[in-house]
């Protein structure tokens, strides 16, 4: 056998090592996979568009792209195959004036979303556990204070 034979696999298989490291996807495989988390997500942003306690907050916004960037992100976090496409977490956010409050209600629906889909209970904690990190770069100080009691 010529040595490029066996060089030309090894080559492969080590290339392979390097772009994709192994990661714990166990998260991303109890969601279902990709389509999994998307199924979730289209029933979580329209729960958002028409809840109100966030409705106001989606009237100008793109519900498709809302999907889209919230699958990619949720599956990247999964521990899944995705890459995130979309923008910064605090820049989209800051001008909004989400308090603890909006943040709150928004994983609530999420939860509804998720018990609607069926994830099992820790599946479900687990990526809140994820997320819940964000909120630093999602709710602006002031607009605690400026919400009624
Ligand atoms: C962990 C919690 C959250 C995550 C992971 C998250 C994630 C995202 C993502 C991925 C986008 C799309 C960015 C893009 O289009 O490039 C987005 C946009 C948006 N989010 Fe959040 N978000 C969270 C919390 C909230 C909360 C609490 C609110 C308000 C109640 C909110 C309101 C919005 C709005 C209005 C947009 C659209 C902004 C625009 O198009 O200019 N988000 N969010």
């Amino acid at each position: 056998m010529r040595p490029t034979a066996i060089a030309a696999p090894l080559l492969a298989y080590c290339t392979a090592c390097a772009q994709t490291p192994p990661t714990d996807d166990s998260l991303y495989r109890a969601w279902g996979g990709e389509a999994g988390i998307r199924a979730v997500m289209e029933d979580f942003v329209p729960r958002l568009f028409t809840d109100p306690r966030t409705a106001r907050f989606f009237e100008r916004v793109d519900r498709n792209n809302l999907v889209a960037r919230l699958t990619e992100q949720l599956c990247k976090e999964a521990g899944g195959p995705c890459a995130y496409t979309g923008a910064a977490m605090k820049p989209v956010h800051a001008d909004l004036g989400i308090g603890k409050r909006d943040f709150n209600a928004l994983v609530e629906i999420l939860q509804q979303a998720m018990d609607a889909r069926g994830i099992p209970f820790p599946a479900q904690n687990r990526m809140l556990a994820r997320l819940a990190p964000m909120h630093r770069q999602i709710i602006t100080p002031v607009s605690d204070s400026q919400q009624h009691p």
